[in-house]
C-alpha cells in the first residue's frame, strides 16, 4: 500500500504546485511552460506575416515584436499616418529594410459583398500582398473594438457593429486568404480573441457575442484544414494597455467611450501581450489564455468546474456591473 500513499501524495504535490503556478502566472499553464522550453519566436525570421490592426495598442506591439526576430510585415488598419510612423519606427530600430514592411490600409467593413466599398475589398487586398511578398505564411486578426455597455441600454445597431467589425470582418479575411494557404498548402491564422470570448461578462454584451463566435468559426476551420497543413492559433488576453477604450462602443452606435487608460490600472503591457503571442505562433499553439489573475483562475475554473464558476460569476458580476456603472473601466 505504501506505493499508493506515495502516487496519492505526488498527485496532491503536483496539483498544488499547478495551482500555485496558476495564481503566480500571467498566462495558461501550457503557455508558460512552451515560453520556456517550447521553440522561440526566432524561429519565425522570414515569414510573411500579415497584421491587422497594427495601427496601436497590441496589433503595433506584435508588428514590433515580429520585426525584431526578422519576420516581413504586411502592417493594416484604417490610419495610413499610423502605419507609415510605424513602419518607419521598425526602420529606425534596425528591423530591416523598407522593403521588409507593406503598408496596407484595410478596413475591417470592406467585405467583398458590399456594394459601395471605401477602400480595396478584402480579395483585392490579398492580390496586393501576393504581388510584393509572393507567399503570405500568416494571417493576424487582430484588428477589433471593445465596448462599455449594459445590455438592457444598449441599441440593436452596437450589436450589429460590433458582430460586423470583430467578427464578419475577420471571416471575410480569413476567407480571402484561405484560397492563398490552400494553394501553398501551408498557412497560420492567428486570431486576438478575449478573455471575453471565454465566458459573459459584465458591460460587454456585444463584445463577447463576437469574440465567442470567432472562437466556432476558427475553431471548424482548423478541424477543417489540417489536410492544408493550415493552424489556427485562438490567443485570448485580459485587460491590456492599448487604445481600446478610447474607441469602445458604448450603448449608442454614435458615441465612443472616449476614456484613456491610466497607468495605474491592473493591465498587461501590449508588448509582454505580442511576446506570448509571438511564442504561440512560434509553436502553433491552438489556444492560449494570456492573463494574470483573478482572469487565469476564472478561466480554469468555467472550463473545469463550470457549475461553481457560474454561481461565482453571478456574485461576480453584481459587482462588477456596480463598478461599471459608477465608470470603473478596469474590464477587457
Ligand atoms: N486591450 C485589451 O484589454 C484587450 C483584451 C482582450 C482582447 N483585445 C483585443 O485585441 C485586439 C486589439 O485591440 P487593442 O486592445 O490593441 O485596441 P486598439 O489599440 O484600439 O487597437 C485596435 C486596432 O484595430 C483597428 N481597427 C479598428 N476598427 C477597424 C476597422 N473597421 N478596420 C480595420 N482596422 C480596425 C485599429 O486601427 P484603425 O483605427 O487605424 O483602423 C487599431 O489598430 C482587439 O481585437 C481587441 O478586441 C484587447
Amino acid at each position: 500500500m505504501d506505493w499508493l500513499y506515495f502516487l496519492i501524495v505526488c498527485i496532491i504535490l503536483f496539483l498544488v504546485l499547478q495551482i500555485i503556478t496558476i495564481l503566480r502566472a500571467d498566462c495558461d499553464l501550457a503557455l508558460t511552460w512552451i515560453e520556456k522550453l517550447g521553440k522561440s519566436p526566432d524561429c519565425l525570421r522570414d515569414q510573411v506575416v500579415w497584421v491587422t490592426g497594427a495601427s496601436s495598442g497590441i496589433g503595433e506591439a506584435l508588428a514590433v515584436k515580429l520585426a525584431s526576430v526578422g519576420c516581413r510585415l504586411v502592417l493594416s488598419a484604417r490610419r495610413e499616418d499610423k502605419l507609415q510612423t510605424l513602419k518607419q519606427k521598425l526602420i529606425d530600430l534596425g528591423y530591416g529594410t523598407p522593403e521588409n514592411y507593406l503598408v496596407l490600409p484595410l478596413d475591417l467593413l470592406a467585405y467583398d459583398s458590399h456594394k459601395k466599398l471605401p477602400c480595396d475589398s478584402h480579395k483585392g487586398l490579398v492580390e496586393t500582398v501576393l504581388k510584393y511578398f509572393k507567399k503570405i505564411d500568416c494571417l493576424v486578426n487582430n484588428a477589433g473594438r471593445s465596448q462599455r455597455a449594459v445590455i438592457s441600454k444598449t441599441r440593436f445597431e452596437v450589436d450589429q457593429q460590433m458582430l460586423a467589425v470583430n467578427t464578419l470582418g475577420p471571416i471575410s479575411l480569413t476567407k480571402a486568404v484561405l484560397p492563398v494557404f490552400i494553394q501553398q498548402n501551408f498557412g497560420q491564422v492567428v486570431v486576438t480573441s478575449s478573455v471575453a470570448g471565454k465566458f459573459g461578462a459584465p458591460g460587454l454584451g456585444s463584445y463577447c457575442a463576437s469574440k465567442h463566435a470567432l472562437h466556432g468559426w476558427f475553431d471548424s476551420l482548423r478541424v477543417e484544414s489540417v489536410m492544408y497543413n493550415i493552424n489556427v492559433t485562438m490567443a485570448c488576453p485580459g485587460p491590456v494597455f492599448s487604445e481600446a477604450l478610447i474607441h469602445a462602443f458604448t450603448e449608442d452606435p454614435d458615441k465612443k467611450l472616449g476614456v484613456t487608460m491610466k497607468p495605474e490600472e491592473k493591465r498587461m503591457s501590449a508588448a509582454r501581450c505580442a511576446h506570448l503571442m509571438a511564442v504561440a505562433m512560434a509553436n502553433n499553439i491552438d489556444e492560449v489564455w494570456i492573463t494574470g489573475n483573478p482572469e487565469l483562475s476564472f478561466l480554469y475554473m468555467n472550463q473545469y468546474l463550470p457549475g461553481i464558476f457560474h454561481r461565482l460569476a453571478k456574485r461576480f458580476a453584481q459587482k462588477r456591473l456596480k463598478k461599471i456603472m459608477e465608470g470603473s473601466n478596469n474590464l477587457h
